[in-house]
């Protein structure tokens, strides 16, 4: 039977933040176990696939994408991934092209800061794998696609999953958590990134001079998942907790500095440093709270985006056709 295959694909997956973030010992693979709880949030990277001659990718949005160069991305690599897995009558079908992949064009819209420790690359991969299984017709299914995205990073099963979950080990074993309520939160990005494996390494180097605590395993604190469940802005504020927080700071001090400029803000619950950082997550009481802290932090100067989580996974954006607009 002759299938229709879509023109174009268009794939929306989510930013996260990580309202606990503990941190154990290094393993023998470079990475550290983990046990995180890892929020979506409301800020989306957008990716659109149609086909075209030859394997293109080119970056927008509202960061500045000027360094994503090179064709060895988180994208390009997801693209791959999913060309492999092609069977052979699919493959005389699309004609294979350039590294493996069917001609295809790859449009990014970034909004997730770059480096910024809110998983905007493995979004965009995340989001990528979706897209291209999608317009190839390839058929792979959840497990499938949730392991192709495991090799990819520690953080895309999690941008595949959205909502709240726990990761363990490496972050990417993932058990989804009860969440009660929506959580508000402000983001302020930072102006110069951090490298997610330089702030893991400073955390390293603290731990061996002693200057925080080096725990023998990684662990999260139960409190957290209680103001989870329970939809508890102010049970969250007292429990969430980030071990990478003190290498953040020592590799950038004016974090710790406009942290404490913030938690001093009367709409401002709490400040945490997203993931590996240095992007900034206020949590606030309410919306209300929440649209007055933009506007304040706004007037400073700052690039401040009010988000709320949890939201979805990655997920295919609906485009009107003509009956939907004439409806
Ligand atoms: O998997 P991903 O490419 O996102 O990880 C980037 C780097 O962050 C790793 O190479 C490692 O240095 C560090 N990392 C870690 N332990 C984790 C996750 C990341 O040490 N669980």
């Amino acid at each position: 039977m002759a299938q229709t295959l879509p023109i174009a694909v268009r794939v929306r997956a989510p930013g996260k933040i990580n309202v606990a973030l503990s941190v154990g010992p290094l393993r023998e693979d470079g990475y550290h176990d983990l046990a995180t709880v890892f929020l979506a949030v409301s800020l989306y990277e957008e990716v659109a696939a149609w086909p075209a001659r030859g394997f293109t990718v080119t970056y927008g949005g509202s960061v500045d994408t000027s360094m994503l160069t090179g064709d060895d991305t988180l994208v390009h690599r997801a693209a791959r991934l999913v060309a492999a897995e092609l069977s052979a009558e699919q493959r005389a079908v699309w004609g294979i092209g350039e590294g493996g992949v069917p001609g295809v064009h790859i449009a990014v819209e970034k909004h997730v800061p770059i480096a910024g420790g809110m998983g905007g690359g493995s979004a965009d991969a995340a989001a990528t794998l979706l897209a291209c299984n999608a317009l190839w017709n390839v058929g792979l299914g959840k497990e499938r696609l949730w392991e192709l995205a495991a090799t990819l990073g520690a953080d895309v099963p999690f941008a595949l999953q959205g909502g709240t979950a726990l990761g363990l080990g490496r972050g990417d074993e993932l058990t989804p958590v009860l969440a009660g309520g929506t959580f508000h939160w402000v983001l302020v990005p930072n102006e110069t990134g951090l490298s997610t494996p330089a702030v893991y390494r400073e955390l390293d180097r603290l731990r061996a001079e002693h200057v925080v605590p080096n725990p023998d395993r990684a662990a999260v604190a139960p409190e957290v998942m209680t103001a989870l469940r329970s939809g508890s802005a102010s049970g969250l504020r007292d429990a969430l907790h980030n071990d990478l927080q003190a290498a953040a700071f020592s590799l950038a001090p004016e974090l710790e500095t406009r942290v404490r400029q913030f938690n001093l803000h009367r709409d401002a619950m709490v400040t945490l440093v997203s993931g590996s950082g240095p992007t900034l997550a206020i949590l606030a009481p309410d919306q209300i709270a929440a649209r007055m802290l933009v506007a304040d932090l706004r007037a400073q100067g700052l690039g401040a985006i009010e988000v709320v989580g949890p939201v979805h996974g990655a997920h295919f954006v609906h485009e009107p056709d003509e009956d939907d607009l004439l409806a």
